[in-house]
């Protein structure tokens, strides 16, 4: 379920957004991030597309893929961008469930890299963005941020950025984050390009 928003020579922008509600803050903070990108985006909403959780049956450890092929479109948009925007609010610590699955069916990457010596299992380098919003006040998404750590190293992506927006019970505006979002993106957006134009490292 992809839905190519914009068709030019420009980089493809991964946008995966973890809530269930498309008016939400994150929703919000993906808006404002890839409206300061030229780029082209594939946008997959994690609870619209209902991807089946991991099961760990373990084929991914005999063959390159997954045994459920409700994925394969994603796993190709995903190997194909040149970089991601994750967008989501913290559910207890983490992501919330559908998210969740589909960090958890990125195993077959795992696999790929550690049962199948693929090194790495995917060539391309991406940048990440990470956009979270939390209740809390003092939620800092590393933990978030950890649980991408280990699919991201066997992916070839790198998070770059990570702006969380606090306290969202009651903060409704974005402005006081505003500048913030503008300055990430333009840091994601050269980085993007250095990696698109050369072969220079983050
Ligand atoms: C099931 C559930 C669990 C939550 N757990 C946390 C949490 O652990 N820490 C936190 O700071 N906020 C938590 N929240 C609050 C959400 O992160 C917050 O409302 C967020 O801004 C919602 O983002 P959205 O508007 O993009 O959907 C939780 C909300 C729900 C519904």
């Amino acid at each position: 379920m992809s839905i190519i928003l914009t068709e030019h020579m420009v980089p493809v922008i991964m946008t995966v957004s973890g809530s269930p509600r498309k008016d939400g803050c994150s929703a919000e903070m993906l808006r404002r991030f890839t409206h300061e990108l030229d780029a082209a985006f594939v946008s997959y909403d994690a609870y619209g597309c209902r991807f089946a959780p991991c099961t760990d049956c373990r084929a991914c450890r005999q063959f390159e893929g997954c045994a459920m092929d409700d994925m394969d479109g994603f796993f190709a948009d995903f190997e194909a961008c040149d970089g991601i925007v994750i967008a989501s609010p913290i559910y207890n610590m983490s992501f919330p469930a559908p998210l969740k699955a589909i960090i958890d069916r990125m195993q077959r990457y795992y696999s790929a890299r550690f049962f199948l010596g693929k090194r790495p299992p995917i060539s391309k380098r991406r940048p990440v963005a990470l956009l979270l919003s939390a209740g809390s006040e003092d939620e800092d998404g590393e933990f978030a941020a950890r649980q991408l750590e280990k699919i991201f190293t066997v992916t070839n992506c790198e998070l770059v950025s990570r702006i969380v927006r606090n306290d969202t019970d009651h903060l409704d505006s974005m402005e006081d984050i505003a500048s913030e979002i503008s300055q990430e993106a333009a840091h994601f957006a050269n980085l993007l390009d250095s990696i698109i134009n050369s072969s220079h490292d983050f």
